[in-house]
């Protein structure tokens, strides 16, 4: 089906920050796979544990116990301040156990027509729960009637969410720390705080997506840890496999006793495969201090940019967490990806910005690299 538009590109090889094509060119990959391959493309210890699992056991069932799913559910918990995990196989999987559980909450307190609170220009995923979670027309254009009901609010507008405090129906607020597919947009810092201050006055569930900014993307294994707040709910999926389709849903509290057996399921969730991934992922990030290189290189790569671009008249603004990057342009740079690919540069235009989300093990010669790129992008453009 045609919905996507691929670049008329093939690769057939990778390996840390690079990929090969079919014409044997490397590339300089700064978007990992729309911030999947945190660790790089073929890192030797994934694909060791990939390797090794395949040759002990990919499947058995949910009706059955899995160990790796339990063993990667305790890491995932104690690292997250979480209580309990639905593993599903994306990130809109993820936040459709976060809606329903949302809902539940909701049915609990004797409220029938659930509301949640979502933002405008969020995106929350593809599935028809997810897209009507997503604050962006463009996502839903087509595919009414949507699933009802999510009221969007101004993102980093706490007066926005404040007004709806006095609707009885309302009973969870679903937010992204860093809104990624818009643009990479940092609320203010006191934000989640004041938004989890009234999910507790209220009695709503706080559900962050950390689809994208969770698994060090930001230079904390999550993004709220920049915070002083545990959401009730987390969802997680892209870096957590570096490639390898997981997503999980991760509760606290009452949040994460609503799930009851037959609630809820997925044939592939939480197989052996994915888990052990998942969990050799989390083993490196540790090991090697991946989050120390993530803010390192992050700060490196908002400096470097700041300075070689202030007196650039085509640079509106630049906005970074870690190695969530975006350089937002005064006109549209679409034009851009391809001149990027010519350069041999992987990276996203989204509206007016060019996105950056390297793999969290780059260095500083392929940093350098990436800002000189761009830089003479810029100046072309
Ligand atoms: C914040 C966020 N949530 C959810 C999703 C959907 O994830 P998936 O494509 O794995 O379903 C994405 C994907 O870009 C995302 O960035």
């Amino acid at each position: 089906m045609s919905n996507y538009a691929p670049l008329e590109v093939t690769f057939v090889k990778g390996k840390g920050c690079y990929l090969t094509d079919t014409k044997g060119e490397q590339y300089l990959d700064a978007l990992s796979g729309v911030g999947v391959v945190g660790l790089g493309h073929c890192h030797q210890d994934i694909t060791h544990a990939i390797q090794t699992q395949a040759g002990e056991l990919l499947h058995t069932s949910n009706w059955y116990r899995i160990q790796h799913q339990e063993t990667l559910a305790k890491k995932l918990c104690q690292l997250a301040n979480m209580d309990t995990v639905f593993f599903g196989n994306s990130g809109a999987e993820a936040n459709e156990a976060a809606i329903k559980i949302a809902r539940l909450h909701g049915h609990a307190n004797h409220i029938d027509n659930p509301i949640i609170l979502t933002a405008n220009q969020s995106f929350h995923g593809r599935t028809m729960a997810t897209l009507s979670a997503t604050g962006n027309a463009k996502v839903q254009n087509g595919f009414a009637p949507l699933v009802s009901e999510f009221i969007h609010v101004d993102f980093d507008d706490i007066d926005a969410i404040k007004a709806h405090a006095n609707n009885a129906n309302v009973v969870a607020v679903m937010l992204e720390p860093i809104q990624g597919e818009s643009g990479v947009i940092i609320p203010a810092n006191d934000y989640l705080n004041q938004v989890q201050a009234i999910c507790q006055t209220n009695d709503w569930l706080l559900i962050l997506d950390e689809v994208q900014t969770g698994i060090g993307r930001t230079g904390k294994l999550f993004a709220y840890e920049y915070n002083s707040i545990t959401p009730d709910i987390l969802t997680l999926a892209k870096g957590l496999g570096n490639g390898m389709p997981i997503g999980a849903c991760l509760a606290k509290g009452k949040a994460g006793r609503l799930f009851q057996p037959g609630s809820h399921g997925s044939t592939f969730g939480g197989n052996p495969l994915a888990c052990k991934t998942a969990l050799t992922v989390l083993e490196v990030i540790e090991k090697d201090d991946i989050l120390n290189n993530a803010i390192q290189m992050g700060e490196y790569l908002l400096s470097s940019f700041k300075s070689k671009l202030e007196n650039s008249s085509k640079v509106l603004e630049i906005r970074a967490k870690g190695l969530m990057l975006a350089i937002e342009l005064n006109q549209d740079c679409s034009s851009l990806l391809n001149a990027a690919l010519d350069k041999k540069l992987l990276l996203n235009i989204t509206g007016q910005s060019i996105r950056l989300l390297p793999p969290l093990i780059i260095n500083k010669a392929e940093a350098d690299t990436i800002i000189n790129t761009i830089c003479a992008l810029i100046d072309d453009v």
